[in-house]
């Protein structure tokens, strides 16, 4: 037990998918997963483990940002030996060439948090993707014949940006792709603690263009991207 997981040693596979939203670990699970076991509920972030064409696969939701995300990531890789984590989100399109739907791939996440300065000091680490999965992933989501990006993100301290969008210009000169939440720490702490770690998110909404997926769109569009996850780890 840790002080927000309360699943006993085992309860959890070594690969595990995160969704920010509780509610998206227990559909993931439903939809996709067999012999569904609830390992945890504190504070309604569901955890569950099940079996996915044959191997052991777990859900855990992390909650929205990079605060609680890595509270989740921290005792996950210090108490329960996970060596795979895929995060499974939605994010923001900052360039008009990619389209709603499309799924990032982020090889690398750049942020504005403090919990990467405070760390690093006079450095800015360089959040990346593990290349194994990555390339996993690009050639999964190739196969699948599902539109994708690769490439860098920024992960966002604010979902809302009191500056209309002004920040985000000078990383859009730097081919960054999307905005979300979470990455930058999964990639971080996934780095510390020598684990495997992926974000795979779809553009649910263009900070350029404002187009947004329909509600139907995000459904199917969801589907999508968990195959493309749980494939990335078969
Ligand atoms: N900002 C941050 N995270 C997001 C966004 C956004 O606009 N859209 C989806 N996730």
């Amino acid at each position: 037990m840790t002080p927000h997981i309360e699943a006993a040693p085992g309860d959890y596979a070594e690969d595990i998918l995160l969704p920010g939203d509780p509610a998206r670990a227990e559909w993931i699970a439903e939809t996709f997963l067999e012999n569904v076991k609830i390992v945890n509920r504190v504070r309604g972030a569901t955890g569950l483990t099940g079996m996915y064409k044959g191997r052991r696969v777990s859900v855990q939701a992390t909650g929205m940002g990079m605060p609680s995300a890595a509270i989740y990531i921290n005792e996950l890789l210090m108490e329960y030996g996970i060596k795979r984590m895929i995060r499974v989100g939605t994010c923001g399109g900052l360039n008009a060439d990619y389209k709603v739907r499309d799924i990032v791939l982020a090889q690398a996440a750049s942020t504005n948090s403090a919990q990467n300065a405070a760390l690093f000091g006079q450095y800015q680490f360089a959040s990346i993707a593990d290349f194994g999965l990555l390339r996993k992933a690009a050639d999964e989501a190739e196969k699948a014949g599902l539109r994708t990006v690769v490439g860098g993100i920024v992960t966002d301290d604010n979902f809302y940006d009191p500056l209309g969008g002004a920040p985000y210009e000078v990383l859009k000169k730097h081919g960054t792709v999307a905005v979300e939440m979470e990455t930058a720490a999964l990639y971080t702490i996934a780095a510390r603690y020598g684990a495997k770690a992926l974000t795979v998110a779809t553009i649910s909404d263009c900070l350029i263009t404002h187009e947004q997926l329909s509600s139907d769109a995000r459904q199917e569009s969801l589907v999508e991207m968990v195959t493309l996850a749980l494939d990335t780890l078969g």
